[in-house]
Order: C-alpha cells, then sequence, then structure tokens
C-alpha cells in the first residue's frame, strides 16, 4: 500500500500468476485490508497450486540432484560500511577486533560457532558452518562508516558504554582508527537527535553521489575486492510507501526533485545498490523494502536484506508464539514493555521513530498465529507493544512480557517473562553474521539475482519477503531455511525430519 498523493491511496498486489495490480481507496485501512484479501488469495492459490504439483511430481528436484550453480571463493579483503556508527556498530566491530587478538570468543554467531548437519543423523557429519561455506574470515573484515557525530569509533564505543573500558584500552588503536565519514541526514527524519558531521548537497541526488564517491574511496584506499553496507543508524520516522518509491526511474526523478518521502537511509540503499553493494537493514525504516531498491538489487547482482535486527523482546516472542501454536494454546492477550537507556532509547522517544519500530514489533503475533486460521484461539487477542526511555538503564534494557493464555475448556493462564538483556550484546553477532552471509549470497550464481534474500530472515523482526508472500517469523522455521539453503547450494540433501528411513 503507498500514498500516491493527499487522499489518495493504492492498493498494491500481485496476483498468483506473478502480475502485478493496483487499486485506489480514499482512505489508507481500506486499501490495505484490500491489499491483505488480494494477497492472501493469490497466496493460497499459489499454494494450492504448489500442493497439485508436488502430487504429480512435476517440477521437483530430486533432492540427491547436484546443484548446478556455482559459489566463487572469498578471495580478497571485505569492507564493510556501517551508517550509522553508534552502540551496536561499535560493539560489533570493537568485538571481531578483539576476537582476532583471541581477546574474547564470537558467542551468539551462527557463522562462527554453528554447524550444519549433513545427511542421516548416524552418520555424524556436522562441519562448522564456516568450513562448510566459503565465508569471508574474520582477518578479512576492514571497516569504515558514517555518522552524524565526529567522534571515532573509540569515542563512539566509549559513550555507548557497552563494552568494559578495560577492553576498550586494549582496542584503543585500532578504533581511534576509523572515523566517520561525514553523513547523509536529515533532522525531520530524527527529531531527538542532531550533529555537525553531515553532508551539504543541493538535492538529494548530489547526495547520493557523494555517497557513490565515498564508496569508491573506500574502495580504492583499502584495497578490499568486496564491499558490504549495514545499516546501524537510527531508527527513522513513520513513513509508507509512495509513487516515487515504485521503479529506479520514479525514485531518480524524486531525488532530483528533493522529495521529502526520500528518507537519508534510503539514499544510502541506493548509492551502495547503485555501485553493486549488498545493503542489509537492521532498523525498521522502509529503506531498502521497496520496490525501487529490489529492481536496483536484482539489476546489479546486489543481495538486499531487512528489517529491523530480531534481539531481545521479539527474539523471545517468536519462540514462545510457536509453542503455544504448536500446543492449540489460545492467547487472548500479551502485553510487552520496555526500559531502555541508550540513543536508540532516546531516538524512539519520539513517537514518529516509535511507530516505525512499533509496526515492525506487532506484525509478528499475527503472522506466526493466523488468526485467519484459528479463530477460537487468536481472533481477539489484544497485543500491545511498548518502549521506555529510561537513562539510567543505558543499553542494559529490561523487556517484560505478560501473556495471558488459555487451555482445555477455556481456562486461563499466564505467562511472565523478564528478559534482562544487553541489546548490543545480542545485536552484534547478528550483524557479522549478515555481512558474512550477504557477502556470501553475492559470489553464489543461485543467489546474487533473486534481490531479497530471505533465508536470512532468521535475523530480522521484520523479514523482507517478495511481494504477495507472507514472511516467516517462527525462528525454527526460519533457522531451518537458512540452513537449507546453505545445503542446496553445496548440493547437499534438504533435511525434512521425515526420518523414516531409520524404520525401515
Ligand atoms: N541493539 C538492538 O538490540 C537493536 C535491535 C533492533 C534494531 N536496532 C536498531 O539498530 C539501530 C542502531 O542501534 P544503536 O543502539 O546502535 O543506536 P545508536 O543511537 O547508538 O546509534 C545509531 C547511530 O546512527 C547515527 N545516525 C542517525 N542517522 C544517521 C544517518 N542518517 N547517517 C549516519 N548516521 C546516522 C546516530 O548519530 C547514532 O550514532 C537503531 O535503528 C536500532 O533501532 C537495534
Amino acid at each position: 500500500m503507498y500514498q500516491k498523493r493527499p487522499g489518495v491511496f493504492m492498493a498494491d498486489w500481485w496476483d498468483a500468476d506473478g502480475r502485478r495490480h493496483r487499486k485506489q481507496f480514499s482512505n489508507a485501512h481500506s486499501a490495505r485490508e484490500h491489499e491483505h484479501r488480494e494477497t492472501a488469495l493469490a497466496h493460497a492459490e499459489r499454494a494450492s497450486r504448489e500442493l497439485k504439483m508436488a502430487k504429480t511430481g512435476g517440477g521437483r528436484r530430486h533432492p540427491k540432484e547436484p546443484n548446478s550453480g556455482t559459489m566463487d571463493a572469498a578471495k580478497g579483503k571485505l569492507g564493510v560500511m556501517i551508517p550509522g556508527m553508534g552502540a551496536v556498530a561499535t560493539t560489533f566491530v570493537a568485538g571481531v577486533e578483539a576476537i582476532r587478538k583471541g581477546l574474547a570468543k564470537p558467542i551468539g554467531s551462527l557463522t562462527q560457532m554453528g554447524t550444519v548437519r549433513l545427511g542421516k543423523r548416524t552418520e555424524g557429519r556436522s562441519p562448522k558452518v564456516k568450513e562448510f561455506v566459503p565465508l569471508a574470515g574474520l582477518d578479512d573484515l576492514v571497516f569504515t562508516g558514517w555518522d552524524i557525530f565526529e567522534d571515532n569509533m573509540y569515542e563512539a564505543a566509549s559513550n555507548a558504554g557497552v563494552l568494559d573500558y578495560r577492553l576498550l584500552e586494549q582496542l584503543k588503536p585500532f578504533l581511534s582508527s576509523i572515523t566517520p565519514r561525514a553523513a547523509v541526514f536529515d533532522h525531520n527524519y530524527v527529531k531527538k537527535i542532531d550533529g555537525p558531521n553531515v553532508k551539504k548537497g543541493k538535492t538529494k541526488m548530489d547526495l547520493a553521489e557523494q555517497l557513490r564517491a565515498d564508496i569508491r574511496d573506500f574502495k580504492k584506499t583499502s584495497g578490499v575486492s568486496r564491499l558490504i553496507t549495514m545499516w546501524c543508524g537510527s531508527t527513522e520516522s513513520y513513513i509508507e510507501p509512495t509513487a516515487a518509491h515504485q521503479s529506479v526511474k520514479a525514485f531518480e526523478k524524486a531525488l532530483a526533485e528533493n522529495d521529502e518521502m526520500i528518507a537519508p537511509s534510503m539514499i544510502y540503499a541506493y548509492a551502495s545498490l547503485m555501485e553493486g553493494v549488498p545493503f542489509a537493514n537492521g532498523a525498521p525504516n522502509l529503506t531498502v523494502d521497496l520496490p525501487v531498491m529490489l529492481e536496483l538489487s536484482r539489476k546489479n547482482e546486489a543481495p538486499i536484506c531487512g528489517k529491523d535486527f530480531k534481539t531481545g523482546q521479539t527474539l523471545m516472542k517468536t519462540v514462545l508464539a510457536p509453542a503455544f501454536k504448536a500446543r492449540l494454546l489460545g492467547l487472548s492477550g500479551w502485553y510487552s514493555t520496555n526500559i531502555l537507556g541508550n540513543r536508540d532509547g532516546e531516538v524512539l522517544d519520539d513517537p514518529g521513530s516509535f511507530k516505525t519500530k512499533e509496526e515492525s514489533k506487532l506484525g509478528v503475533l499475527e503472522h506466526i498465529l493466523q488468526p485467519g486460521l484459528y479463530p477460537e484461539l487468536y481472533g481477539n487477542m489484544f497485543h500491545k507493544v511498548r518502549i521506555n526511555y529510561y537513562p539510567p538503564r543505558g543499553d542494559n534494557k529490561e523487556g517484560w512480557d505478560n501473556i495471558d493464555i488459555f487451555g482445555w475448556l477455556g481456562y486461563p493462564m499466564q505467562i511472565k517473562v523478564d528478559f534482562l538483556c544487553r541489546d548490543s550484546i545480542l545485536a552484534a553477532p547478528i550483524v557479522l553474521d549478515l555481512v558474512l552471509f550477504l557477502d556470501l549470497a553475492q559470489r553464489c550464481s543461485d543467489l546474487k539475482g533473486l534481490g531479497i534474500q530471505e533465508w536470512l530472515s532468521f535475523y530480522f523482526k521484520s523479514p523482507m519477503t517478495v511481494p504477495g508472500l507472507y514472511p516467516e517469523h517462527d525462528l525454527f522455521i526460519q533457522l531451518m531455511k537458512l540452513k537449507n539453503t546453505l545445503r542446496h547450494l553445496k548440493g547437499e540433501e534438504l533435511i525434512t525430519h521425515l526420518g523414516l528411513e531409520y524404520y525401515d
């Protein structure tokens, strides 16, 4: 759904044959409802066709058939470019350096510590992910970034207050050497902060050109062979897609005309994709979740993924909600509240930025519990999410969940979750995995032209999918999807967990 002009809202959907449709409405609610209904119908139609095909055996690849795709080796250095050098970015970069120096372990990172089971349970083949597929090594990562503040990464990490100063002191020379490039920033999109390190340009297209020059400069001066952009910038104010975001042509015209519906994060995404650089979005902003970016990503074979790192409370939600659904336990309400005192918390104190985050957090339960399929269990659930800025806690967020469920004969029960977490400690390994997997995607003939990398949904609160496909939110389905994608790339048998062969 997007707003064409004031008072004109367009439902925008793809039918089961991949044809695009648009219909005009005078309010956002009706347009969104219509789009959801048509999308669900298209999805059901496609699912029933797939079922028919599966029954007749058509279109199915034999599990043993080798994958004909190619996967290039990870040769040379990988440049990691980060718009937003705050708490998450500095915890990630400092962490990589600490691990390289043997000072700490990459806990929480699937690429570094995870394994993939291959073949039957009896075969005992479970290589490490990083040994199974050709990922860039940590020693090959080189960093740069942009921020509206002039602090280098040592100063920014000290201000963020996530990591112990004794660790930071040991990393000081390295972290101090990474200084931010001037940012593309618009105070209207992030109301709570302002800073001096900002680019000037007559039009948004000028700013995009300056970012493209930064990217080329970094590539040349660092000597890297490949690049990745990883948005770790603040959450921008909530907007919905407009006509300006529907194609590259419309977007470029809008850039030249300084269209106010183009947010800074979109300018970074455009610049990266134009330079053929993959882009991951760690915030809930639209950024790359737009037709223009999908078009560019496919054309330039620069994979994209997003949105919004799945770290604390939503991680728990996507573990617990599938358990309720699996056991057919009903849900009458889920109240989630947080206290958070870092700069992210301050930015989210603005209603525009909070709305962006809220949308991202709210979608999860609807998609997992499918109230349309289970109206008696989930048709009446009340879901609320609050984030409260509370400075004394800094980055150490506390997230409470009160969950009202009901069981056999409708008898009510309650579950309370109190997660005293560390936001950036949970986010940093996600950043590392996304950097390494997106780089891998660009080296795989099967993945690089797809645009959206849905197999990376595992890492996001609000995973991107092609239009017309609902996202998978269940953490364990997402993990299976990710590992099966790796098996597929290597021509290994996919694991279905059927397991009848053990009893033959
Ligand atoms: N930490 C988590 O658990 C988590 C989870 C999900 C999403 N996120 C998202 O990740 C992002 C980063 O989180 P954080 O805790 O590091 O926040 P932070 O406030 O510490 O860092 C964000 C940085 O982005 C900079 N920035 C803002 N707009 C910019 C622009 N246009 N160009 C360049 N720099 C810009 C800010 O100056 C700041 O230094 C936020 O959007 C947050 O919502 C974080």
